[in-house]
């Protein structure tokens, strides 16, 4: 599988986000369209995307009911993303039925990625709101665990899971990552991160850039950059 850059296209309308891909003239990017531009334009947001040739990462993290998760993953599946997501929480039933609806007729499916815990739930919060007794680290290596028995392609995680992610699940099991920074710009409300040449090296299979890409002076050169650094 691929190693790939996908931009975080966190904007609050098909305007801003147009404006922004406008610039992308020549290598099309891999976006990640999040819940606030989706709930704001709706399936068309995707569909437009798509006609202009990018690969997409639907990040609407679903969780309710097996069947309910099923049905909505089929209507995902025919929007033609690439990759899509649920929250492990929900159960291997849930994750089991997630890929039965996602999978076309054809047996096709998108690729499908599992939120393990979030990463701005802490030891505490998961103790105290949750009332998880184990370690955090455990718990997100046994929801991946969970997800990849369920069938999925892989989980979100911080790049400094990928690695103990790959050991527990395999080489194969995707790592998707976020919280990525260049060595000599913002960190922003990131609270760990990493550069796209450190994720690279630790096994980030996909990372996933929001602000050093969106908000860059040039934004292409940003993302050539995440290129040079994660990829070539
Ligand atoms: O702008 P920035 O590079 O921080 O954007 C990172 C993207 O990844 C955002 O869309 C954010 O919601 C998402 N994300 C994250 N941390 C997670 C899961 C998702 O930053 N644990």
């Amino acid at each position: 599988m691929g190693k790939d850059v996908i931009i975080a296209c966190d904007f609050d309308s098909a305007e801003k986000t147009f404006a922004f891909l406008d610039k992308f003239t020549g290598r099309k990017p891999f976006v990640k369209i999040g819940m606030e531009l989706y709930y704001a334009e709706g399936p068309s947001i995707v569909k437009e995307i798509k006609k202009r040739g990018h690969k997409i990462f639907l990040d609407l993290k679903l969780h309710d009911i097996p069947n309910t998760v099923k049905k909505s993953m089929a209507v995902l599946s025919r929007l033609d993303v690439d990759m899509t997501n649920l929250h492990a929480g929900g159960t291997i039933r849930m994750m089991e039925a997630a890929i039965e609806g996602l999978t076309r007729e054809d047996g096709t499916r998108p690729m499908l990625i599992a939120v393990t815990q979030l990463t701005s739930t802490d030891q505490e919060s998961m103790e105290n709101d949750l009332l998880i007794k184990e370690p955090i680290d455990k718990v997100v290596m046994h929801y991946a665990h969970n997800a990849k028995v369920a069938g999925l392609d892989g989980v979100v995680c911080s790049p400094l899971e990928a690695g103990k992610v790959h050991d527990t699940c395999g080489k194969d099991f995707v790592t998707v990552t976020p919280g990525v920074r260049f060595a000599d710009g913002d960190i922003g409300d990131q609270k760990r991160v990493m550069t796209p040449a450190e994720a690279k090296k630790i096994g980030s299979d996909y990372i996933v850039v929001g602000r050093p890409i969106t908000a860059a002076a040039d934004p292409v050169a940003a993302y050539e950059r995440c290129i040079a650094e994660f990829v070539d």
